[in-house]
């Protein structure tokens, strides 16, 4: 059986934990394959809404497994916390929840170090959600990192010594003031690496290899989006994972040939939590519309997000990098009652007109030219059927599926699991 992988095509908060959990129903396995706590991913269903930050999103159907891949970082700390807000649901997570060893531990010093690095930054700080994401991929590809694995040997305390004493010397170094108790961060660390050595560690590399061989079916989470990409996303403004469909090869040992459906899941707008470019972003009462509509607020930091109108020439080229087969495009319904929507189709680059994204998207270099649509006054959110849908939004999504060239086959009206619309 191939392995479908599900993307975010923007900036990260596309909704992936809610279609994740819509299409968990279709799946034995769901394994995450890269980033770590920095991860908000949203799931409502019976009046009840929850927020993951490492654990796959297919967790609360009562049949999946779910596996945390080698390309994840974990925080023990946060992870803890998580399976805590797990508890009144139910879940028999020691038989259905699975930790590869060969991913990584994020240290109490990885957060400090971020917080140290971005502070050090001032204005030109990336916005990071301080989780430490970027200090524990830097110690994984240079090779000092600890893993889920190290865990099982009787040295590990050794090697989380050498390696935390270490990034006290680099937040020195660092020079700027923060404040921090190390030793009742540690106490911390320690009690809940207790709790994470009852869960179950494998070599999830093999464990999916031979569920593929007995015909299971298996889908791949991503987290944050194409955007945030450390190779193809507006860098430096961008995560330290690669958040693109070969992320989901290295981050879980799944073969390229042996990929199948990949999912890109989008706005019908634009959204961007920290710093960094955003082309089509709107700073005028449109803008204040959507977050207030959209209830656009990061689910890990609570910072508002930056909101805008869609951006073609990124989807395209996001498209392009992922190689995606299917579209769901995401809170169509905020968009209801706005009197006319703009599509970004082309960039005015330094006085010319392209249609790809060039190195630099800096507003000073780029102004977007925008193609104009009609709206709609519909409330979407009760809507079930594609039928249903008003012509002034199937003229949006026409336009859509026939410039990207590929089928949206959802469209979501709202955050709860019901509120999916199959076309
Ligand atoms: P993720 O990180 O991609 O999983 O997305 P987040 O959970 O961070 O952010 C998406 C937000 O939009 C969450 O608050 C969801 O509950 C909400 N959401 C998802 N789909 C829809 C939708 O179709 N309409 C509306 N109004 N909200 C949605
Ligand atoms: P999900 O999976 C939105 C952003 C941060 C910051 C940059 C780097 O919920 O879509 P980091 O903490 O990785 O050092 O932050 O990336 N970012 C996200 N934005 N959704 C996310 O995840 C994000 N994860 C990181 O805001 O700009
Ligand atoms: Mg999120």
């Amino acid at each position: 059986m191939a392995v479908d992988l599900l993307l975010g095509l923007q900036w990260g908060d596309e909704g992936k934990g809610k279609i994740v959990d819509v299409l968990t129903s279709n799946y034995n396995i769901i394994a995450r394959f890269q980033g770590g706590p920095n991860a908000g991913h949203t799931l409502e269903f019976d009046g009840i809404k929850h927020v993951l930050r490492t654990i796959p999103s297919g967790i609360f159907h009562k049949n999946s497994i779910n596996i945390i891949g080698n390309g994840v970082v974990i925080d023990p700390v946060v992870f803890v916390k998580e399976l805590e807000g797990l508890d009144q649901f139910d879940i028999d997570y020691k038989s259905k929840l699975i930790i590869s060893r060969k991913a990584h531990i994020i240290l109490p010093t990885h957060r400090l170090l971020d917080a140290a690095s971005e502070t050090a930054k001032g204005k030109a700080k990336i916005g990071s959600t301080l989780k430490g994401i970027g200090p524990t991929y830097m110690d994984k590809t240079g090779r000092n990192g600890l893993r889920i694995g190290d865990l099982e040997l009787t040295d590990w305390k050794d090697k989380y010594r050498a390696l935390a004493n270490k990034h006290q010397a680099m937040i020195d170094f660092y020079d700027v003031d923060i404040q921090y108790d190390l030793e009742e961060l540690e106490e911390e660390f320690f009690d809940s690496i207790k709790i994470l050595k009852t869960l179950q560690f494998i070599d999830s590399e093999e464990y999916l290899h031979q569920a593929q061989k007995d015909g299971k079916s298996i889908l791949a989470e991503g987290a944050q989006g194409s955007l945030l990409d450390i190779d193809f996303g507006t860098y430096p403004f961008v995560t330290s994972s690669n958040t693109t469909a070969a992320g989901a090869c290295t981050g879980l040992g799944v073969a390229p040939n042996k990929i199948g459906e990949v999912y890109g899941i989008f706005k019908a707008y634009t959204t961007r939590v920290g710093s960094g470019p955003f082309p089509t972003e709107l700073f005028d009462s449109i803008g204040e519309d959507m977050a207030r509509i959209g209830h656009e607020f990061g689910a890990v930091t609570g910072r508002p997000r930056r909101c805008g109108w869609l951006d073609l020439v990124a989807l395209k080229y996001a498209c392009q990098v992922n190689g995606v087969t299917q579209l769901m495009m995401m809170k169509s319904d905020v968009l209801s009652g706005f009197k006319t929507l703009k599509v970004c189709t082309a960039y005015n680059y330094k006085g010319e007109t392209i249609q790809h994204l060039p190195y630099n998207i800096e507003a000073e270099n780029i102004k977007p030219i925008y193609t104009e649509f009609k709206g709609w006054k519909e409330d979407l959110t009760k809507m079930t059927e594609a039928s249903q849908l008003p012509s002034e939004l199937n003229n949006y999504i026409d336009f859509l599926e026939k410039e990207l060239e590929i089928p949206i086959k959802i469209v979501s009206v709202g955050p709860d699991r019901t509120q999916t619309i199959h076309r």
